[in-house]
């Protein structure tokens, strides 16, 4: 089964809009017509029209970091899913570690915000992954079926074939201490085999990104696993020329 490549950058909490026009054009400018891989860009919420007006006709899409379960009401300082499809976002970031670490999102919350994005017609991006005290205790693949048990329920199989994993190991995140490729790829067909659980024979077409950073001197062994089809990059995706590298490594 041959699954298209997957690289998306998640900006986090960094750059304005000016910053963030500028280097989604560096981004644009440089890496042209993509064949046998899928980019898309996740700037602030701020910078997202902007940006998804200036890539318009490029071939790099753009992701929102999050999204709230209902469409509009009063919910003070959220945004919904809808508006996010209504700025020119293709792709939505759900349950990333950092929602659940700091803001306390749950596996319910992220189940809400799949279906919200998928009703929107948004597709999601669903982060998955255990601390590195669940690893200690050998608890990784525990904690990562009840993730994708809590996070994926009542989804069809048609739904789940919009819908791209992510794994991202949280001792791995922003620490510079990436997972090794044998490491991420052991969890990354274990993910596959609870999807093939769940879904079937979908479960070949999902595609799953490691994510932990990744680097462009890295990249390239842990794309390179049968499973893992793609990278969710933080820091380096701050940076257009690392970015690029990592799009093009193999
Ligand atoms: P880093 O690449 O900075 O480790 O961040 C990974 C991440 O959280 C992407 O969502």
């Amino acid at each position: 089964m041959s699954r298209t490549r997957f690289v998306c950058g998640n900006w986090k909490l960094h750059k304005t809009v000016a910053e963030s026009l500028e280097l989604a054009t560096a981004i644009k400018n440089a890496v042209g017509p993509l064949r046998d891989v899928e980019v898309a860009i996740a700037p602030v919420f701020t910078a997202l029209h902007a940006v998804a007006k200036r890539l318009e006709g490029s071939s790099l899409g753009v992701a929102g970091q999050d999204c709230f379960w209902e469409d509009q009401g009063a919910w003070t300082g959220e945004v919904s899913a809808k508006l996010l499809k209504d700025v020119g976002c293709k792709y939505v970031i759900i349950g990333h570690s950092e929602r659940r670490q700091h803001f306390t999102e749950t596996d319910h919350a992220v189940n809400l915000k799949t279906k919200a994005a998928l009703r929107n017609g948004l597709l999601p991006i669903v982060c998955v992954g255990e601390t590195e005290k669940e690893r200690d205790a050998g608890e990784t693949f525990g904690r990562i079926e009840t993730q994708l048990e809590g996070g994926l329920r009542e989804l069809s199989n048609d739904d789940m074939l919009k819908v791209t994993l992510a794994y991202e190991p949280v001792w791995a995140i922003g620490t510079g201490r990436t997972a090794t490729p044998a490491q991420a790829e052991e969890v990354h067909a274990y993910i596959r085999s609870r999807l093939s659980d769940k879904f079937g024979s979908v479960a070949e077409k999902v595609r799953i990104q490691y994510g932990g950073s990744v680097k462009p001197d890295n990249a390239a062994l842990l794309l390179g696993q049968t499973d893992i089809d793609g990278a969710l990059v933080g820091g380096a995706s701050l940076k257009a020329e690392d970015f690029l590298n990592i799009i093009k490594a193999r």
